[in-house]
């Protein structure tokens, strides 16, 4: 997947790590303007532990109003509990994708979007 960006976007600067600690990966300039966290991670089989861990992460870094796209493959109802984060979700879509069942995107914000 690494790899795969790299040659796609040699322009992008790609980060491989854990996103448990997304905000360690960033220099402050680049903390500074986030809109957007875009995750595929399995968030079906990922820990409790380590969902919290990403969605914390990942409004550290995201400006006011940034939103969290989640793209899964499984009924969005098992990605995590938003309102107990305080947090609005938002459908975006759903796509075939490469995979054998279609993936459901959804965005989630602090502000509600109408
Ligand atoms: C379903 S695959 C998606 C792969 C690719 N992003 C795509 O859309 O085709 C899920 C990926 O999430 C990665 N992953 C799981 N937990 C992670 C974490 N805490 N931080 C970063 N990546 C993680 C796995 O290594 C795996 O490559």
């Amino acid at each position: 997947m690494v790899g795969l960006l790299k040659r796609k976007f040699p322009k992008a600067t790609i980060i491989h790590g854990d996103a448990c600690k997304l905000e360690t990966f960033l220099s402050e300039e680049q903390k500074s303007n986030i809109s957007s966290v875009v995750s595929t991670i399995p968030f079906r089989i990922a820990s409790a532990s380590d969902k919290d861990k990403i969605i914390r992460a990942a409004f550290s870094v995201l400006e006011d109003g940034g939103n969290f796209v989640q793209v899964s493959n499984y009924y969005p109802s098992r990605n995590f509990s938003y309102k107990e984060y305080g947090l609005y979700s938002q459908y975006i879509g759903w796509d075939w994708g490469s995979w054998w069942f279609p993936s459901f995107s959804f965005s989630y914000s602090k502000k509600k979007v109408d």
